[in-house]
């Protein structure tokens, strides 16, 4: 069933291409989000958004977070489930409560679904599981279209979610007029362009195949980014630590001297996602003062970073997303890399389960 592949994941990270296309087709017209599946009822008297999962999915609600208030201008809180559910929470009937969950199951996800439809929310769920408990539970679902999901590590559930978080804020925002009509017409088609720009390379499977060697020692990771590749960095430094058992860590960059810069030196491994589209020279500065500190740097980026140690190209195109699912590709194969050559179980990782069903 590997099909050639060493792991699952790695048949699960070059799947993407595909399963991003399953989860975009019959949901793009040339002007609009269609999602058949959605009464715009639901967002009738909505003035902010919830969302609330677990790890991966936490990570990818992270990330929509800075779509709904860039595009469909609502207000957007993200929470972690096992933290919402016990802190006594304020919730106003104007929320929409959404969760986010590969297996629909997450026992503190699902409880969270139930605190909020017990106070009388509209609730949504974003799952990648039919006739799941959250599915059964939420007013409204949108399925990703992942198939199943066999690596403990989550990498096609994650981009297929982020996928249709970037659908969902184009969708609201035509509902609330917040994005001009060519606005939405660019995004969409920008939208059509994500199945190729997650195409995995043999070019750059091999370079983080021969890269992966130089960092299997050392005192730490941090991977780091700016607004959405904040929470990209967070992924990459979870799966690195769940399949290699490396100390990783995801910092948003500007927030490094406020703390963690004070563990810079040469064993100290910096993974840099510079996208060339958002806060580029902001986050090149920041990437500047690591290595001025001797980190060892490994740059992301289109555009070439004389600065670090390692760098990986990724391609020129016209948006940050395309950027972001780039280089969510190049975080991935990096983990896998890594956690091969130090003779891990990639698909079995110490200590995890695929699904959480108990608190
Ligand atoms: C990480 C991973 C976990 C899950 C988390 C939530 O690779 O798979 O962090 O994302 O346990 O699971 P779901 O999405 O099924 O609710």
């Amino acid at each position: 069933q590997k099909e050639g592949y060493r792991f699952f994941m790695e048949k699960e990270i070059y799947e993407q291409s595909d399963v991003i296309a399953d989860t975009l087709m019959g949901r793009l017209s040339d002007s609009e989000i269609i999602f058949d599946e959605l009464d715009k009822e639901l967002f009738n008297g909505i003035n902010e958004i919830k969302l609330c999962a677990c790890g991966t999915s936490y990570h990818s609600a992270l990330s929509a977070s800075y779509l709904f208030e860039r595009y469909s201008k609502i207000k957007t809180s993200v929470e972690i489930a096992s933290e919402f559910r016990y802190r006594e929470p304020i919730m106003t009937q104007d929320t929409l409560f959404v969760v986010i969950s590969q297996s629909g199951e997450t026992a503190d996800t699902l409880e969270t679904l139930k605190m909020a439809k017990n106070a009388g929310l509209k609730t949504l769920v974003i799952c990648n599981v039919d006739n799941s408990s959250m599915v059964r539970l939420a007013d409204a679902t949108i399925l990703t279209r992942a198939g199943i999901e066999k690596g403990v590590a989550s990498t096609k559930a994650f981009a297929t979610q982020v996928t249709v978080f970037w659908m969902l804020t184009l969708y609201i925002a035509k509902l609330r007029n917040s994005l001009k009509e060519e606005e939405i017409i660019r995004q969409i088609s920008l939208l059509r362009e994500v199945p190729a720009s997650v195409k995995v390379t043999d070019q750059m499977h091999e370079k983080l195949k021969r890269l992966s060697k130089r960092y299997l020692h050392g005192h730490g990771f941090f991977f780091i980014g700016r607004d959405i590749f904040f929470p990209l960095a967070l992924e990459g430094a979870l799966k690195l630590k769940e399949i290699s058992y490396l100390h990783a860590e995801g910092y948003p960059s500007g927030e490094m001297k406020h703390g963690p810069i004070a563990l810079a030196d040469p064993e100290l491994f910096t993974i840099a996602l510079l996208p060339e589209h958002l806060h580029y020279e902001k986050s090149k500065s920041n990437v500047e003062e690591l290595s001025a500190r001797d980190s060892t740097i490994c740059a992301i980026s289109s555009i070439e970073f004389d600065k670090a140690d390692d760098f990986i190209q990724i391609s020129k195109c016209k948006d940050y997303m395309l950027e972001f699912f780039e280089m969510m590709i190049v975080v991935q194969l990096l983990s896998l890399e890594i956690s091969v050559r130090l003779g891990n179980d990639v698909d079995m990782p110490r200590n995890l389960a695929k699904s959480v069903t108990v608190e």
